[in-house]
C-alpha cells in the first residue's frame, strides 16, 4: 500500500492538505492524525468497511473496541441510545475537548466492529486544532485507536508513527509531539457508578472534583486483577519493548542498591529507566531517565518515547524504578506496568 505522507503545522494549517485526509476518510479509508495525547489511526466510525481497515493495518484482536472521535457534541448524539444526562454533561463541559473518553449505551448506528459487538460506545473529542478540523471537514465522527502496531507503545511523534505505519495506511499526517503524550482516560458511564477503565490524560483527582469522591472508582483490571474485563483492550499485552522489563518498587535506597546489584552480576547490556533524580547512579548501563519525579505529567509524556528508544538502542534487559501512583503517576504507572506484563519486584 502507497502511503502519503503530509506535514502540517498546528498553527498554520494548510485547509487543501487537510481537505486530501478528509477525502480519504469520506471515501472509507486510513488517515494517521495527530491528537493531543498520542497519534490515532482513523477511518469513518459510521462504515464497517473502514473500521475494518483499523483492525488490519493495526493487527488488532477485533474483540479491542475503538474510541469514536467527535468535534461536535450534536455529532455524537446518533451514536447514543439515551439523551445525555446531568452527570454526562458536566464531564463534557469540563473536559472536552480534552483527554477524557465516555463510554455511554450506544445506539444501533455505531457498527458493531467499533464497539466489538457490545451495548456501549466510547466516545471523546480530541483537543486539537487538526483532529478537530479533520472531523469537522469530513463531516463524520472518526474512530481512532493509537496508531501503533498492536502491542508496542502508542506513538506520540511523527517519526514512530511513520516506523510501524508506512505501507500499512492510505495517508499520515505529520505534525508535532504529542502534547500529553498517554492517552486518554476511559470512564465508563454506561451504569450509575463511574468507572474508571484506563487512567489517562485526566486524572481521578480531576474526576473527583466534578463526581464527587464516591462518585468514580477505579476498576479492578488497573491493577492487573485479571477477572472479567470490562475494557476487552485490557487484558491484551500493552507498550511491550523488545527487552524484558522488571519494575523495581521500594524504598529509594533498596531500589538503587537492587539495581546496581543487577549491573554489577550481569554480563548482559542493562537499560535503566528512571528519573533525573538518580540519573547519576547507575555506571554501567544504559540509562534513560523520564524527567524529575516532581513532574510525573512530563514523565507519562516521555514514556512511550523512551521506550521505544531502548529498542532502538537494543539493551537486553531493562529495569525500570517504580514512581509514586497519583495525579498523572498513575496513567505513568498503569502504562508502564502493562509494559512490564506485571513483572514488579518489591525490594
Ligand atoms: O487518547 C486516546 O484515547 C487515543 C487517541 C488516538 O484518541 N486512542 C486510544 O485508543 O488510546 P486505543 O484503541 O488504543 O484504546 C482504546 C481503549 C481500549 O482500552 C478499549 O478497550 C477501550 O478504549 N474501549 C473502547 N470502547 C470501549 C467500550 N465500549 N467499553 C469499554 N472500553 C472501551
Ligand atoms: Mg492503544
Amino acid at each position: 500500500m502507497n502511503t502519503e505522507i503530509v506535514e502540517l503545522n498546528e498553527q498554520n494549517i494548510d485547509i487543501e492538505k487537510l481537505m486530501r485526509a478528509a477525502t480519504i476518510i469520506v471515501n472509507l479509508g486510513t488517515v494517521v492524525l495527530p491528537t493531543e495525547t498520542v497519534y490515532g489511526l482513523g477511518a469513518n466510525a459510521l462504515s464497517s468497511t473502514a473500521v475494518k481497515k483499523i483492525f488490519l493495518a493495526k493487527g488488532r484482536p477485533s474483540d479491542n473496541p475503538l474510541i469514536v472521535h467527535v468535534c461536535s457534541v450534536e455529532m455524537m448524539e446518533d451514536l447514543l441510545k439515551d439523551p445525555l444526562d446531568l452527570r454526562a454533561k458536566k464531564l463534557i463541559e469540563t473536559f472536552w475537548p480534552g483527554p477524557l473518553t465516555l463510554v455511554f449505551k450506544r445506539s444501533n448506528k455505531v457498527p458493531v466492529e467499533v464497539c466489538a459487538h457490545l451495548d456501549t460506545v466510547a466516545i471523546r473529542m480530541p483537543d486539537h486544532p487538526i483532529a478537530l478540523k479533520l472531523i469537522e471537514l469530513a463531516n463524520v465522527p472518526i474512530a481512532a485507536p493509537s496508531a501503533n502496531v498492536s502491542g508496542k507503545p502508542s506513538p506520540t511523534m511523527a517519526e514512530h508513527v511513520i516506523q510501524d505505519m508506512n505501507g500499512r495506511v492510505d495517508m499520515i499526517i505529520s505534525a508535532d509531539r504529542s502534547r500529553i503524550g498517554v492517552e486518554s482516560t476511559v470512564l465508563d458511564i454506561s451504569s450509575p457508578m463511574a468507572v474508571i477503565l484506563r487512567p489517562g490524560g485526566v486524572t481521578l483527582e480531576q474526576l473527583q472534583e466534578v463526581l464527587g469522591k464516591d462518585g468514580v472508582m477505579l476498576d479492578n483490571m488497573i491493577n492487573g486483577v485479571v477477572d472479567k474485563p470490562r475494557s476487552p483492550g485490557m487484558k491484551y499485552t500493552h507498550y511491550a519493548p523488545n527487552a524484558p522489563l522488571q519494575i523495581v518498587r521500594g524504598s529509594k535506597e533498596n531500589i538503587l542498591s537492587y539495581i546496581k546489584g543487577k549491573i554489577k552480576g550481569n554480563d548482559s547490556f542493562i537499560g535503566v529507566l528512571c528519573s533525573d533524580e538518580t540519573k547519576s547512579e547507575y555506571q554501567g548501563a544504559h540509562v534513560i531517565s523520564i524527567g524529575s519525579v516532581h513532574r510525573l505529567d512530563q514523565g507519562a509524556s516521555n514514556l512511550f518515547a523512551v521506550l521505544r528508544e531502548f529498542d532502538s538502542i537494543g539493551v537486553d534487559m531493562i529495569f525500570a524504578e517504580a514512581f509514586a501512583e497519583d495525579e498523572m503517576g498513575l496513567a505513568l504507572m498503569n502504562r508502564l506496568k502493562k509494559a512490564a506484563g506485571f513483572n514488579i519486584v518489591d525490594v
